[in-house]
């Protein structure tokens, strides 16, 4: 299926591994130019190298921090000059400290904030100009199923997250009709933050070992198997293209169908 996206430019936030380095490779195969940033050197290089490697497009790796505002417009700012255009927002971030509300303090709960919340506010304002323009242009933001059901020990994501949904619906009504806006709720996908988490819990003598973690993981998901990065980022590109025109506002679970809340 042509998503009718080629030749566009995206910038994926916490875009050099996991999730967000899915969606632009999705993005990439598409033949739009793609732009993210991290803040290690070595995967900067690896993902605008993978990057590189899929598509026709350009590639951009900037080094920058999302929970600093200065490092936040510094990547949407570069992204736009190099591009000369921007029409795909897409916000990852990285993940927060697993554990149960005992366990956090306020630096935790403030941390939280600016790295899944404010980066977001902070890339979209500074996105929003340009991504009106010629057009308008989408924004998806990845959170967690977590926004719709509890999750045992990640009471910072299950609190804070929500933020987000309510951002990107107040945004699907006053970006409109120049922006769609949307988010995905990935449920369990084989990355390193998935490592993290399972690690923690096996520390905490919740499982043996890693294998027999991520066996649990799967057995909660009714298609047997925790999904691939790809699949969420395939969902990313969809809601990106003008194959999903109509979607605006939605918070779609990509989750193998492990969310049993309506
Ligand atoms: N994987 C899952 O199954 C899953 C499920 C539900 C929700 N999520 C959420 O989806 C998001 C992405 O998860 P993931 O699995 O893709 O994580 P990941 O594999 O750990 O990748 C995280 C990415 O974010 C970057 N990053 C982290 N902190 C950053 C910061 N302060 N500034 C800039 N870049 C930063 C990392 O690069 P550097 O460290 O080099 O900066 C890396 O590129 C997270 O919020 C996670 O909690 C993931």
């Amino acid at each position: 299926m042509d998503l009718g996206i080629e030749g566009n430019a995206a910038l994926v936030t916490a875009g050099t591994a996991g999730l967000g380095l899915a969606s632009a490779e999705a993005l990439a195969r598409e033949g739009c130019d793609v732009a993210v940033c991290g803040r290690d050197a070595d995967r900067l290089a690896r993902a605008e190298d993978r990057l590189a490697a899929t598509g026709d497009g350009d590639v951009l790796a900037v080094s920058a921090d999302i929970t600093e505002h200065d490092e936040i417009e510094g990547f949407v700012g570069k992204t736009i000059q190099t591009f000369g255009r921007l029409d795909h927002v897409v916000t990852s971030a990285g993940g927060p400290p697993s554990g149960s509300f005992l366990d956090t303090d306020d630096e935790d709960w403030y941390h939280a904030y600016d790295l899944l919340v404010m980066s977001v506010v902070r890339t979209v304002r500074a996105a929003h100009p340009t991504i009106t323009e010629d057009g308008g242009g989408t924004i998806v933001c990845i959170t967690s199923r977590s926004v719709q059901e509890v999750i045992d020990e990640l009471v910072l994501s299950n609190a804070v997250r929500r933020g987000v949904i309510g951002l990107m619906k107040t945004l699907s009504h006053e970006f409109a009709p120049a922006v769609r806006t949307n988010a995905v709720l990935p449920g369990a996908h084989e990355t390193g933050r998935i490592e993290e988490l399972v690690e923690d819990a096996v520390e905490r003598g919740d499982y043996e070992d890693y294998g027999a973690g991520l066996d649990d993981w799967a057995d909660d998901v009714p298609l047997e198997r925790i999904g691939e990065p790809r699949e969420l980022g395939e969902a990313v590109a969809w809601l990106c293209s003008e194959r999903a025109s109509y979607l605006n506002g939605a918070a779609v679970p990509v989750d193998g169908g492990s969310t049993r809340s309506v």
